[in-house]
């Protein structure tokens, strides 16, 4: 058996928990188990641009003493029209795991069902579940608990699909602030709600959602493969910009999360990007421990 993180919700609560915990260890000590990976070598196929996720992916296989080989269907003959299930079967024979980025997320799920290695999702169009568990770490690192409320303003998209998975299964409360048109898919919302310990609260206006919060967390308005849409999209989210205003409403210990890359001037501003409440580089630098730990448990449990 092997396992795979495609989303969030393929991983239990108290495999998450410990999962952070293990993240803990591996900031701590960024030699544990620096021979993993041993002789083994890990694929990175990437569709879609990444600086945090290929690079953190790329340094963690190296501290885990493994090689990765960076990959694009372009290059490889997926690109000519070869199917991923001939491809997964195949690079299974040579790869100890494949990390994924890439638009379908059925194509990440085609890949995994077809593969004998675990395959971990580096984002889709959908989710982006290795993000989500570095901003749970990052929250309990900064606030030494995860009982307090975030505040998601913004596009209803990938990430947010992700915190949605997560925040409640922590105990932490999740308020989000989308235009009409841009709340998160309602299926994963629900289903989020029918396992959290914690439901999800989805509001209009982002004053009201920042009200008291212990975070705010936004991303960009126009994510990858949505450009076509950057004009519509910078009129529709204009009153979701994080701003001095915005945070002045939350709580005063507030903190300012953005998972990266920020389009300045547009969800967020300078500000507050560079100003104190913001985590954004320490949400960043978890990118790299969270995987490892991610990682180690997907490698240790599949056989
Ligand atoms: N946050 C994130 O996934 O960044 P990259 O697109 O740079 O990997
Ligand atoms: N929602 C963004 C996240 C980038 C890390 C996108 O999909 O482009």
């Amino acid at each position: 058996m092997k396992r795979d993180f495609l989303t969030v919700s393929d991983f239990a609560t108290e495999e998450i928990l410990a999962i952070l915990d293990r993240a803990v260890s591996f900031k701590r000590n960024p030699h544990l188990r620096a021979d993993m990976l041993a002789g083994s070598s890990v694929g990175l196929l990437f569709d879609k641009s990444s600086t945090r996720t290929r690079v953190s992916f790329e340094v963690g296989i190296d501290q885990l003493g493994g090689h990765s080989i960076f990959l694009t269907s372009g290059e490889l003959q997926l690109g000519r029209g070869e199917s991923i299930r001939d491809t997964s079967r195949v690079l299974s024979r040579y790869l100890k795991a494949m990390v994924i980025r890439t638009y379908a997320h059925e194509a990440v799920e085609e890949f995994a069902r077809h593969a004998r290695i675990p395959v971990v999702n580096a984002l889709t169009d959908q989710h982006h579940p290795c993000q989500a568990l570095a901003d749970i770490l990052t929250i309990q690192e900064k606030k030494q608990t995860l009982s307090c409320r975030i505040a998601y303003v913004g596009d209803g998209n990938n990430v947010t699909h992700s915190l949605v998975q997560a925040a409640g299964r922590v105990g932490a409360e999740l308020v989000l602030a989308c235009p009409p048109g841009h709340l998160p898919d309602q299926s994963i919302l629900r289903a989020a709600n029918a396992e959290s310990r914690v439901p999800v609260s989805v509001l209009e206006h982002a004053e009201e959602a920042v009200r008291g919060a212990d975070v705010i967390y936004t991303d960009t308005w126009v994510s990858m493969g949505k450009e076509g849409e950057a004009e519509e999209r910078a009129l529709v989210f204009r009153p979701y910009q994080v701003n001095r205003h915005l945070v002045s409403l939350a709580a005063p210990s507030c903190i300012v999360m953005h998972c990266l890359p920020a389009h300045r001037g547009h969800e967020i501003t300078d500000e507050v990007l560079d100003g104190s409440r913001s985590v954004v580089l320490d949400q960043a630098e978890n990118r790299l421990h969270v995987q490892k730990a991610i990682l180690e448990f997907l490698m240790d449990r599949s056989s």
